[in-house]
């Protein structure tokens, strides 16, 4: 471990991962690192170059020749979004989040060789800050020794909800019934593929938001948070 505090959150789709991340992040001036945004990159780039999401090759190419940054919004890119994403030097925050990419990204995360080129461009972001980062593999695999690891999740009614709500926000028009059904197979995608499956680990604090508010949820994080810091600058 290095001398940075991190804080990994794994979960299903829209249990609030990314909404407390980014409050979290906020409140105690860290960065906030969504990593399924990186597979969502993955399927960008493939759409842009004509490469299937199930081309192995093709997308590993693409991959080690592209770069991709994250920074906490700041100025005119507060508009909203959780996260500035940039992919080859352009600004791709708003078009990684259509439900068509977030289906490609279910399945080019099936992919081993795209998550261990994935995983490694995540790990190399923590070295040298403090970060809450969120995703579905991060509490095992790309954070193993993290300071708090967190499972985040959600009854799927309620989930499927907030997700609802969030795209008709957004002034895209899906049914309730196409964004539960969605949610039910992404999660069961995630869950059940063979390599870095979505999994509770036996030392992850498990928090069920579907009766909290965002705020509680961030109060109790925030809370846990700074106790530990002041026991690691006791000890
Ligand atoms: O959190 P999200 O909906 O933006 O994630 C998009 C997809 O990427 C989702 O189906 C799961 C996958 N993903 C993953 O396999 N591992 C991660 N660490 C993050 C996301």
């Amino acid at each position: 471990m290095n001398n940075h505090f991190h804080i990994a959150i794994d979960g299903p789709v829209a249990a609030g991962k990314g909404t407390i991340s980014r409050i979290i992040a906020e409140r105690l001036n860290f960065l906030y690192i969504d990593t399924g945004a990186m597979y969502r990159v993955a399927v960008l780039l493939a759409m842009k170059n004509d490469v299937q999401f199930d081309d192995e090759n093709a997308l590993v190419a693409l991959l080690e020749k592209s770069e991709i940054k994250m920074n906490n919004p700041v100025g005119l890119e507060r508009d909203g979004r959780l996260t500035t994403v940039i992919a080859n030097n352009k600004d791709v925050s708003w078009k990684i989040r259509t439900e068509e990419v977030g289906r490609g990204a279910s399945i080019v995360s099936q992919i081993t060789a795209v998550r261990t080129i994935l995983v490694k461009k995540q790990q190399a972001i923590t070295q040298f800050q403090d970060v809450v980062m969120e995703g579905r593999d991060i509490t095992y695999k790309v954070l193993p020794n993290a300071n708090l690891k967190i499972y985040l999740t959600g009854k799927d009614f309620i989930r499927a909800n907030r997700r609802h709500l969030q795209l008709q926000n957004r002034g895209i028009d899906v049914s309730f019934n196409q964004v539960y059904s969605d949610l039910v197979l992404r999660d069961k995608m995630d869950i059940e593929r063979t390599n870095d499956p979505l999994k509770i680990v036996d030392d992850a604090w498990v928090i069920d938001t579907s009766d909290l508010s965002i705020e509680q949820v961030v109060n109790l994080i925030v809370f846990k948070v700074n106790i530990m810091q002041e026991t690691l600058l006791e000890n």
